[in-house]
């Protein structure tokens, strides 16, 4: 299994180029279910989770071809299976994501329950009282799910938490059900809006993306659309931090600045010079940061996929900090790694209590999810000595060359293959 060996941490000089947002991209792959016609997305990020989602289409008949390295070309005219292959929705949780498209466009779905990051027990109740709500009949046995519907009916639905995926698979289906579905409580994040403007593309008719009130007037048929997805603020939200802690002068380009504003101005709150442009960030740090306390919240408070990041640079705080996860019940697995690096972190309940110190000391570590990957790295810029971190499969699923960037901003890092 692969590993990537940080030696002796630096400051980082340079300007990065951010990729299209993994969580942007995998619900616009399932969205391309709910049309027959070609769909073309735009600078992919060519990642596992990007690679499996395609398996899963691909396994109940949808073509899913890559034209030039970066371009995708999807056609979902013969879907043939309306069972995808359970070793793949097992292994990403947003493989449940075809649920939604499936089943309001061929009247019915069997697919078991969904896998991925360890970080909560993440339950799929939600989308399934939506799906239950339009009509949808829904049986449960032996891992599995199956649901049927003749035509969904659009219908009032009110989220009892404003779930991401659960908003992306309601607004899906609700594209082609009968009448107007309404989605209160809904998510608002970036990547829902990029979402809704794909389905408006190929012919839906979604007003409300981004705020916590969606309508859906059901169509027909959906066409297919060309599309770019917006960046990925959480790579983005990455390397802010990376530069903040490991210090240096750093260019993130290719980003929205809007969508990053929690990171920015915790960040700000810690000392760090961070300068936003229209489409680009700079973050220049001399490395030394005081304490803070954080929340993770639904968008727009700060998110729960940055927690981990933002835990290694309150590990290197002048002070004491608190980080509070809201959204995951178990997201605090990192915890154990850091300490490995000398961290100093209590955990109480959901909090975590961190003791600033001036350097980490590097050590044998593993990626425990995706985003905890990202923490470890970020802790080896800034250790002395050698940082071993293993099972970087996980990083491999969310970041785009990770190493090959850091490297082009001056780190000293090697991936090894075993
Ligand atoms: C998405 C993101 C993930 C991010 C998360 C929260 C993708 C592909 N993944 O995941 O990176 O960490 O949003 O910002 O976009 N919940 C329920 N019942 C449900 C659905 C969710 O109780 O039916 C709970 C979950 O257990 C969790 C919380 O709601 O505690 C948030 O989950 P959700 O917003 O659904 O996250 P995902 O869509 O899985």
């Amino acid at each position: 299994m692969a590993k990537l060996v940080i030696n002796n941490g630096c400051s980082l000089r340079g300007t990065v180029n951010i990729s299209s947002a993994k969580n942007a991209i995998l619900p616009i792959i399932a969205a391309s279910l709910l049309s027959g016609e070609d769909c073309i997305l735009n600078e992919i990020p060519y990642l596992e989770d990007v690679k499996v989602m395609g398996e899963v289409i691909q396994s109940m008949g949808a073509s899913f071809e890559i034209l030039n390295g970066e371009r995708l070309r999807i056609r979902a005219e013969n879907i043939t299976n309306h069972e995808p292959v359970y070793e793949l929705i097992r292994k990403m949780r947003a493989s449940f994501l075809v649920m939604g498209p499936t089943l309001a466009r061929f009247g019915r779905i069997k697919i078991s329950l969904p896998g991925g990051c360890a970080i909560g027990t993440r339950p799929i109740d939600l989308h399934l009282k939506g799906f239950a709500a339009m009509g949808a009949s829904i049986t449960m046995g032996h891992g599995f799910i199956e649901a049927v519907a003749e035509r969904l009916k659009g219908e009032s639905i009110y989220l009892d938490f404003p779930s991401v995926g659960a908003t992306e698979n309601i607004m899906m289906a609700a594209c082609l059900a009968e009448g107007t579905t309404t989605i209160e409580n809904a998510a608002e994040e970036p990547e829902i809006v990029d979402l809704s403007n794909y389905l408006n593309n190929m012919g839906a008719n979604i007003r409300g993306a981004g705020t916590d009130t969606i309508k859906i007037e059901g169509v027909k048929q959906l066409k297919g659309a060309a599309h770019t997805a917006i960046p990925d603020r959480i790579e983005a939200g990455t390397f802010m931090i990376a530069a903040a802690v490991a210090g240096g002068d750093v260019v993130i380009e290719g980003v929205v600045p809007e969508h990053l504003k929690p990171v920015t101005a915790k960040l700000k709150e810690m000392g760090v010079e961070v300068y936003e442009h229209e489409r680009s960030i700079r973050v220049k740090s001399d490395g030394v940061v005081t304490p803070t306390d954080i929340k993770t919240m639904p968008y727009p408070g700060f998110p729960t996929d940055m927690q981990s990041q933002m835990m290694t640079a309150m590990c290197l705080a002048r002070g004491t900090s608190i980080a509070t996860e809201t959204v995951f019940e178990n997201r605090f697995m990192h915890i154990n790694e850091l300490k490995l690096m000398g961290a100093k972190i209590k955990v109480d309940g959901r909090s975590a209590i961190i003791e600033g110190c001036e350097r980490l000391s590097g050590a044998k570590v593993k990626a425990t999810d995706l985003r905890a990957g990202a923490a470890l790295a970020i802790a080896g810029l800034c250790a002395d000595g050698y940082t071993e971190i293993s099972d970087i499969f996980h990083i491999d699923r969310g970041y785009v060359k990770f190493e090959e960037k850091l490297k082009n901003l001056g780190v000293n890092i090697t991936r090894i293959d075993e």
